[in-house]
């Protein structure tokens, strides 16, 4: 069997600020500048303030660096926004879209992520749209509908040879955060294995190069086995990333799993 790529990122969410981010990324860069990066890739989403002297802080052929939203307009009357134009001018290359706390704190609808997606992908940047169902979606027996509406609409427009672009967080509501409860890793292959199938119906066979990871709760004793699962190609991960070292050891032993099955 081939060897998987398989990618691991955090998102900062309102937590470190520039000095902090700073130490944090060198840090990583460092634990991690052994592992080939044609085989696991890195990605780091810190916050907005810290982004200018995080891009000169580490190189991003080692640690790819995004924005944790962005814009759906390049310019204009929106007061607190941040542009598309602005986010490639300080060198970065991923976005992160639709997050959960954007779509349920801030009230972002599939609407709105679609027109961020779109912008996002026409700036060039790596699009990472994160959906995910909430628990009561889930109790009400509706999560697959819910997880194809949030793909379909957010890919609305997108052409399939955009595919290249595009990365896919899965991330259940109610996985996420210090209340969260970790989708088993049955429950995230079921859920995955639905993800990649609508992403076919979108993208084609393309659907089947797009990276999909899980999020939500990842932690060192859930991480390995999730990695493992096979529509399963990355874990996008939060509390259990936010120390370098802690984030190190669990992308070394996962990786270790996947290259057991060479
Ligand atoms: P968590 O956060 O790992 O702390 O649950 C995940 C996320 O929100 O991306």
């Amino acid at each position: 069997m081939s060897f998987k790529k398989v990618y691991f990122g955090t998102n900062l969410k309102m937590y470190k600020g520039v000095a902090d981010t700073v130490s944090y990324l060198k840090e990583l860069e460092q634990l991690t500048s052994d592992i080939d990066r044609n085989c696991a890739e890195l990605f780091v989403i810190p916050s907005y303030t810290a982004l200018s002297e995080a891009v000169c802080s580490v190189s991003q052929a080692q640690i790819l660096l995004g924005a944790q939203n962005m814009c759906w307009e390049e310019q204009g009357q929106f007061t607190g926004e941040i542009s598309p134009l602005m986010l490639r001018e300080l060198g970065l290359s991923i976005v992160e879209l639709g997050h959960s706390e954007r779509r349920h704190i801030f009230g972002e609808s599939n609407e709105m992520i679609n027109r961020k997606v779109c912008t996002a992908l026409k700036n060039g940047f790596k699009t990472l749209l994160c959906i995910g169902e909430t628990g009561e979606d889930k109790q009400y027996g509706i999560s697959d509908e819910v997880l194809r509406i949030q793909l379909k609409t957010g890919f609305y427009g997108v052409s399939d040879k955009m595919y290249g672009q595009i990365m896919v967080a899965y991330e259940p509501v109610w996985a996420i955060g210090a209340d969260g409860k970790p989708a088993s890793a049955e429950y995230a292959k079921e859920k995955h294995a639905v993800i990649r199938k609508t992403l076919c119906e979108i993208f084609g066979d393309n659907g089947y190069a797009i990276p999909l990871l899980y999020g939500g709760s990842v932690n060192p004793s859930n991480a390995d086995n999730l990695i493992l699962q096979p529509d399963i190609d990355g874990l996008f991960v939060g509390r259990s990333a936010w120390n370098a070292a802690d984030f190190n050891s669990l992308i070394r032993s996962a990786i270790d799993k996947v290259l057991l099955l060479r």
